[in-house]
């Protein structure tokens, strides 16, 4: 028997556009479009073109008109600061239409690029929707970014404005983020006219003059702007995310897709209504904070929760117990990463005893895979629906879920379930045909694509097909592979790239290979992505050194773990290299990487037939073994 699940997915794509056409008329347009899905130069599809919308007003604007004015669009706290805000759906408007005209007054106008670098406060989110109230296009860089990634996004975006803050705070620690903007800046070829910088009271910061000026004074007796409209079809921000480089890939999102889809998603993946409150508790640099602590949440007229602070330590493992006692929390999403720090901090939940959870009905993970163990921890003590979904910052947002706002379906652990309504998710044969139930594979979308996924990479048409499009013709290429069962539940196993996820984050080894080979002692290299037991991945390099190199072979790995730190910033979380004698590799010279990462995390392998000398597979387990990583060999 068919239940709203199947009836929603089935018409999702047996008619997209009537699906969608009828989810768009949940926002507010200045014009209707003229076709919802515009198919006529596949592989680039585009949603509602010929509608006219403005993002900001549905996010914002219209809540108020609706009557939702008195009610908290915002909550923020930040225990690593000590304080605390809260701003009604009234305020946002004012403070997102002051800042919008604070930006309009340094030149920024329509489709200008405003690159923002910023803690997790509310004027990241401020700034956000200034952007998308006036058509500029917003390009989030997470604050964990050293300046060297800063650059390359500057370089590639053109920013007119930057919009950054004095500092960042880490959990006992303050970051001055000026400096970090400055270097980048230096570095870069493009340079931003105007930089806004947020004075926060722990650290003062040097003004550039002529360029720099605090957001106070830029706000200040300025006109409040207006909501531009733009068609649907514009961009409405840039989001940067590894590829197999160290150059990043602009996702570029629309406005009209995007708004249709987040809104969609709120009542049928999240099953939240207006005037609940949504908590993803990610950053701001990250997709999840731009769908789910930014748009999704406000375009739904919930209450959004920005948490400046961490799972554990600020103060302890019953942080988010207490957030969602005292924000009344409806649904929290977060990332494994911070389930596996709170269970080995408080392994039986004892904290919970301390908080009323009353009203908490939902938590959904992604990010990367959901282990087994952790959902079930989490369901024991939680007691409400745990719910793992698969999503990449290309999507915007769920590719695979449990939509409990249609129907529940029964868990299979292991498993995000299945394909949401809009995704024809396939796995493909060698051949590039659709394989059988079970088989692992290549996971590949149908195109066109549902609203809300990537147009392109900014200013990179043929990168975008050449990453995405081409391998499999008709398809998108996600990255992932895994498999699917005879009953449609998705199982995501791996990379097919070089992409690792550490505590959430997604990195490329590759980028980290570049930085290491850069190290005048340096051979060659390998980075692996191992095992960890909170971070779920963390980076682990191998270094084999020129002939004749000088100096001891701790100094150049303590050398490269400072590099990877400079160059791509803390976020990276690469702490270990070792020196080896040799590297394995196939008889025509490919590093066996996934061979060394499977000896590191003590998983079963087969000694490559292509392999050029065995030996080598023990010479790397000796090293691993010394420096702590288990090791067997079937
Ligand atoms: N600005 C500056 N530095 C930052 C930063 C930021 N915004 N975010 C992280 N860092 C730094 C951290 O301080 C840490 O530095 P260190 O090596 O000197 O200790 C480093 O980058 C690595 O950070 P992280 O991987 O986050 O590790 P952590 O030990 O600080 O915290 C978790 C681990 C699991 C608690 C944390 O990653 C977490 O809460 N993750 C879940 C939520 C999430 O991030 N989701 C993202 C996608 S949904
Ligand atoms: P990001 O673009 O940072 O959101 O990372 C996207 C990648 O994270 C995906 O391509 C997957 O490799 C991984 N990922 C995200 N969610 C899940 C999930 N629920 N299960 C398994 N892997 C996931």
């Amino acid at each position: 028997m068919s239940n709203a699940y199947d009836v929603a997915y089935e018409r999702s794509i047996q008619d997209p556009e009537g699906f969608w056409g009828e989810a768009a008329e949940d926002l507010h347009w200045y014009r209707k479009w003229d076709k919802v899905l515009d198919d006529s130069h596949p592989p680039f599809y585009r949603w509602f073109p010929g509608g006219v919308l403005n993002t900001c007003y549905n996010a914002v604007d219209r809540h108020v008109e609706a009557g939702r004015g008195g009610q908290f669009a915002l909550v923020y706290d930040s225990p690593v600061s000590g304080s605390k805000r809260a701003i009604t759906y009234s305020e946002l408007k004012d403070q997102v239409a002051r800042f919008a005209g604070g930006l309009a007054g340094r030149g920024v106008t329509k489709g200008d690029r405003v690159i923002l670098y910023m803690p997790m406060i509310p004027e990241a989110v401020i700034a956000m929707l200034a952007c998308a109230r006036i058509g500029a296009v917003h390009s989030v860089v997470f604050g964990g970014f050293a300046p060297q990634e800063l650059a390359t996004r500057i370089n590639d975006a053109k920013p007119k404005v930057i919009v950054s803050a004095t500092c960042g705070i880490e959990a006992g620690r303050i970051i001055p983020y000026k400096p970090l903007l400055d270097a980048a800046i230096e570095l870069a070829a493009h340079k931003p006219e105007t930089c806004i910088i947020v004075k926060r009271p722990q650290v003062e910061a040097d003004m550039v003059p002529g360029r720099d000026i605090d957001c106070a004074t830029a706000v200040a007796d300025t006109r409040p702007a207006e909501c531009v409209p733009m068609m649907a079809t514009d961009p409405l921000y840039i989001l940067y995310t590894s590829g197999t480089t160290g150059d990043p890939k602009g996702i570029v999102r629309d406005n009209g897709g995007h708004a249709v889809a987040l809104k969609w998603t709120m009542r049928n993946v999240y099953d939240m209504h207006p005037g609940e409150v949504f908590w993803a508790a990610s950053d701001v640099g990250w997709v999840v904070g731009h769908s789910y602590i930014v748009y999704g949440p406000l375009l739904h007229g919930c209450t959004t929760v920005l948490y400046e602070g961490k799972p554990v330590g600020t103060p302890d493992a019953g942080a988010f117990w207490r957030m969602i006692e005292e924000y009344k929390v409806t649904t929290l999403f977060t990332a494994p990463t911070a389930f596996r720090a709170i269970k080995r901090a408080d392994p039986d939940g004892t904290l919970l005893k301390h908080y009323d959870l009353t009203g908490f009905r939902a938590l959904f993970l992604a990010g990367e895979r959901s282990d087994p163990d952790t959902i079930q921890w989490a369901e024991r003590h939680l007691k409400v629906p745990v719910i793992d979904h698969w999503w990449q910052t290309e999507t915007g947002w769920a590719i695979a879920a449990d939509c409990i706002g249609l129907h529940r379906q029964p868990i299979k652990y292991g498993s995000p379930t299945k394909a949401v309504p809009g995704w024809v998710v396939r796995v493909l044969d060698e051949n590039g045909a659709a394989a059988p139930a079970g088989q692992t594979g290549p996971l590949v979308c149908g195109l066109p694509l549902p609203p809300g996924s990537l147009t392109t990479l900014w200013g990179r048409d043929d990168r975008f097909l050449q990453s995405y499009l081409n391998a499999y013709p008709g398809y998108y290429l996600t990255g992932d592979a895994g498999y699917i069962d005879a009953d449609g539940y998705i199982f995501v196993m791996s990379r097919t790239d070089d992409i690792i996820n550490v505590a959430g984050h997604r990195l490329s080894t590759g980028a980290m290979e570049e930085i290491l080979s850069d190290h005048q002692s340096v051979a060659e290299c390998a980075v692996v992505g191992v095992a960890d037991d909170t971070k779920g991945q963390v980076p682990l390099g191998f270094l084999v050194l020129k002939a004749g190199t000088d100096g001891n072979p701790e100094g150049v790995a303590a050398d490269v773990v400072g590099m990877v730190r400079e160059r791509i910033g803390a976020v990276a979380s690469f702490k270990t290299a070792v020196v080896v004698e040799r590297l394995p590799k196939t008889r025509s010279g490919k590093i066996l990487r996934g061979t060394i990462q499977k000896i590191a995390d003590n998983r079963p392998y087969k000694v490559p037939a292509t392999i050029d000398d065995p030996t080598i597979l023990t010479e790397i387990e000796e090293t691993l073994n010394r420096i702590g990583y288990a090791h067997s060999r079937s």
